[in-house]
């Protein structure tokens, strides 16, 4: 299956929101990814539900939303009512993680978690069936144009051998640093959708980008 493109609207000019979405709607793009972050859980404020709302209204793609938040539960009823198609949380932030998982799917959206750069896979193991995707974070989360994290290759392939025994439809998407030198390795290692906020948007061409980024040849 061809993998999955996630341009990340954290770097879109905001003062030029519609024409960038779309640009994604134009492009070979697969998602919406949008990055929601509170000034708590990571040390950075970006957007909430009145942004949610204007990219909902002129997205033609599924809006991929990345919870960067404490509390999810309280806010995922709303994120759902605002066209959120895949509603990912941070496994750091969910004390009790099943029960979000299940408050996630009953508002009919695909359930997903995070981990950050330094929390093992394996703490998945007994939720993972219960799960569409598996965000692996390859920067600490907080703020888009950053280094990516070279461990997060071992945690890809170390996830896709536990998915492979478990979930073998398991989404591996990868977060934070990926780029067009990075996306062959990251996908030989498993990962099949892919989150690029700088490398797209800096980008002389972002339509270019993200039809250079969708159409590796197969690896
Ligand atoms: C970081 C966010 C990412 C960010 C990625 O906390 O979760 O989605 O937008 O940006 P790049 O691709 O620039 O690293
Ligand atoms: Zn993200």
């Amino acid at each position: 299956m061809k993998h999955i493109i996630a341009p990340s609207i954290l770097s879109a000019d905001f003062a030029n929101l519609q024409r960038d979405i779309e640009m994604i709607n134009n492009s070979e793009a697969d998602w919406f990814h949008i990055d929601v972050m509170d000034g708590v859980f990571v040390p950075n404020i970006s957007f909430g539900f009145p942004v949610m709302k204007a990219v909902n209204k002129y997205a033609k793609k599924p809006l991929d939303v990345h919870l960067m938040i404490v509390n999810p539960d309280q806010y995922i009823e709303e994120f759902a009512k605002n066209g959120a198609a895949i509603i990912t949380v941070h496994y750091e932030a969910c004390t009790h993680l099943h029960r979000t998982i299940q408050l996630i799917k009953s508002h009919g959206c695909k359930a997903s978690v995070a981990l950050n750069p330094h929390t093992p896979v394996i703490l998945l193991k007994d939720i993972l069936a219960d799960l569409d995707m598996v965000l692996i974070m390859s920067v600490n989360p907080g703020f888009g144009g950053q280094q990516f994290i070279e461990q997060s290759f071992n945690k890809i392939t170390e996830l896709r051998n536990m998915a492979n025994e478990i979930h073998p439809d398991l989404i591996i998407e990868v977060d934070g640093g990926v780029s067009i030198s990075n996306i062959d390795a990251l996908i030989t290692a498993g990962a099949t959708a892919f989150v690029a906020g700088n490398a797209i948007f800096a980008a002389a061409d972002q339509t270019q980008m993200i039809a250079d980024m969708k159409n590796r040849p197969e690896v």
